[in-house]
């Protein structure tokens, strides 16, 4: 895996398979070593910065749980806190931040920043999610899906999508599924379908379908994967123009029995609008008249919480293993 070493991860398709199916080998180790207590420390005195213009729970979380538990340390800078794009022009902070980090981990809305920052960062660059991809949650996906089909290989494995396939997850699946094999369904509207420009590159290689039939996309799937319809940086008249298009998307009971697999499993990248226990649950519910949950209703999430919440935790030993394959030589550790 020596190729990853100083490698920029900003989004699936700078892996091959191999590497992705090193990383998640990585990531099993990493995941068996912690659960054991039995924690070997690979990034002993190394620094990242975490820079975070949008919020988050888990992949903050993940980064700096990563970090401790590796020997490393990290600095958080919140939206606003750098004078990045403001007082300072993105190359003079990638240059500075390569002066004195090992890494830099980037969450922002906007892409063509973290594409400046990794050209004149002298170190890594990790995408922490932008408008265009995410790709740290689909190693997580997929190191999730794996543990979840042990009697499958990845290439039989049907992971349907449905809802806003136009966002930084759709992307990003649509470059996992062309790069590992799996059958991927995008069942959205339209409009919702990811990137053209991605699908082109991928769609070839005949294992992904964009439909608007949930029937056709739904059917025999292992696993149905949903996230918000709004994603972060979209402003809230997003709601008014999305919602009724994608209404009938939402993972529900009647989704499930679409199925007809006994074994179907959800899948959810969270946070969830799934009960009116958040602020934007409660209003978008109380505007457009949902009575259980906007992309998934409570019932199924509640059900199928396991996997979903795993999938969360697995952000943790997916992104130690890639932050120990991009700042360390790892074939020189011989470390499994
Ligand atoms: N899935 C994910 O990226 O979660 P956060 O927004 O909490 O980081
Ligand atoms: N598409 C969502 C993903 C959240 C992890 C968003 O960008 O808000």
């Amino acid at each position: 895996m020596k190729s990853l070493f100083k490698k920029h991860i900003i989004k699936i398709s700078n892996f091959n398979k191999h590497e992705i199916q090193k990383i998640i080998e990585l990531s099993l180790y990493l995941k068996k070593n912690r659960n054991n207590q039995q924690e070997i420390q690979y990034l002993k005195n190394k620094k990242i910065a975490l820079i975070f213009e949008q919020e988050s729970t888990r992949t903050r979380c993940a980064f700096e749980i990563a970090a401790i538990e590796q020997g490393a340390y990290s600095s958080y800078f919140g939206p606003g806190n750098m004078h990045l794009g403001y007082k300072e022009s993105i190359i003079d902070t990638a240059k500075i931040l390569s002066k004195m980090y090992d890494g830099i981990q980037y969450r922002g809305n906007d892409h063509n920043v973290i594409k400046i920052l990794s050209k004149y960062a002298s170190v890594p660059v990790w995408n922490g999610l932008t408008n265009k991809y995410h790709p740290t949650q689909l190693i997580a996906d997929l190191l999730t899906m794996i543990e979840f089909s042990r009697n499958k290989n990845i290439s039989e494995i049907i992971c349907s999508y449905l809802g806003d396939a136009s966002n930084n997850i759709g992307n990003s699946l649509v470059e996992l599924a062309g790069i590992m094999g799996f059958q991927l369904n995008l069942i959205a509207p339209k409009k919702y379908w990811p990137d053209q420009k991605i699908l082109n590159k991928y769609i070839k290689s005949n294992n992904i379908i964009c439909t608007e039939n949930i029937n056709q996309g739904i059917y025999q799937s292992d696993f149905i994967y949903t996230d918000v319809w709004v994603s972060m940086g979209e402003t809230e008249d997003a709601w008014k123009k999305k919602i009724e298009l994608l209404r009938k998307y939402q993972v529900n009971k009647k989704i499930i029995q679409i199925a007809q697999n006994p074994k179907v499993k959800i899948l959810h990248c969270l946070p969830a609008l799934h009960d009116k226990n958040t602020k934007i649950g409660k209003k978008i519910s109380n505007l457009y008249q949902f009575n259980d949950g906007i992309e998934i209703t409570n019932e199924i999430f509640d059900k199928y919480n396991r996997i979903i919440f795993q999938q969360a935790e697995n952000r943790l030993h997916t992104i130690k293993a890639i932050l120990i394959s991009t700042l360390t030589n790892i074939e020189k550790l011989k470390i499994y």
